[in-house]
């Protein structure tokens, strides 16, 4: 993974160039390959960013699952534009996306959701993401009642609880190189839904 990015060699779809970066990253099983940065703005203008696991990606764009009211669920209902970042260190490669965020369908959210280990099923319901919570025991024991309520009967996806799909229009692909002269390459679509590809100093 050494090799640099080269404009005649690259995807010219950036989702694909993501795709080709992030299954050499599984393949080679680097610790959560899968875990992003996501930006995004509070209200007041702040920049506010916390980890996410990306959970799907494709031409659609990438998507994400979480707590609808959270913060960040606040945030990108009140401005939509959000920011992600993926690190592989081991590689020596940062990808940035840039984009209009939106809800995913409420049943490609319950879908995802029914894969979901059970605890993290009842996590989804225990939690009241983002909110003061005055101990830790308050979460356990709300955990604990919604597991004997449910017994063994399936639990449904929460309403307050589902995915955010982020298509980007802006991705840039950074490959560290010898001497700081670092390799990036930044797509950026147009108007016509095609995507322009420069070159950018490090
Ligand atoms: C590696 C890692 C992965 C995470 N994945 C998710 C995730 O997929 N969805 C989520 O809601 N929170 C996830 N979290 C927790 C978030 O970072 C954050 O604490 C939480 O979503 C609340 O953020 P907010 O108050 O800004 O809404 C993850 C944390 C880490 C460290």
């Amino acid at each position: 993974m050494r090799e640099g990015l080269h404009e005649t060699e690259i995807e010219r779809d950036p989702i694909r160039q993501f795709q080709l970066w992030f299954d050499e990253a599984i393949a080679a099983k680097l610790p959560m390959p899968d875990a992003m940065s996501l930006a995004t703005v509070t209200p007041d203008g702040r920049p506010t960013a916390r980890m996410v696991l990306l959970k799907q990606v494709d031409a659609d764009g990438f998507v994400f699952f979480t707590n609808y009211n959270s913060n960040k669920a606040k945030q990108l209902e009140i401005n939509p534009y959000a920011a992600l970042v993926f690190y592989w260190s081991q590689f020596e490669r940062q990808v940035r996306v840039e984009g209009k965020v939106s809800k995913t369908a409420a049943e490609e959210s319950a879908a995802y959701f029914a894969t979901r280990p059970r605890e993290s099923q009842i996590g989804a319901w225990a939690s009241p993401q983002s909110e003061v919570i005055s101990a830790r025991e308050v979460l356990e024991q709300r955990a604990h009642e919604l597991a004997e309520q449910y017994c063994d009967r399936d639990i449904d996806c929460p309403a307050h609880w589902g995915g955010f799909r982020l298509v980007p229009d802006r991705i840039e692909f950074w490959k560290g190189r010898a001497g700081r002269l670092h390799d990036r390459i930044l797509y950026e679509l147009q108007p016509d839904e095609s995507w322009t590809i420069k070159r950018l100093a490090p």
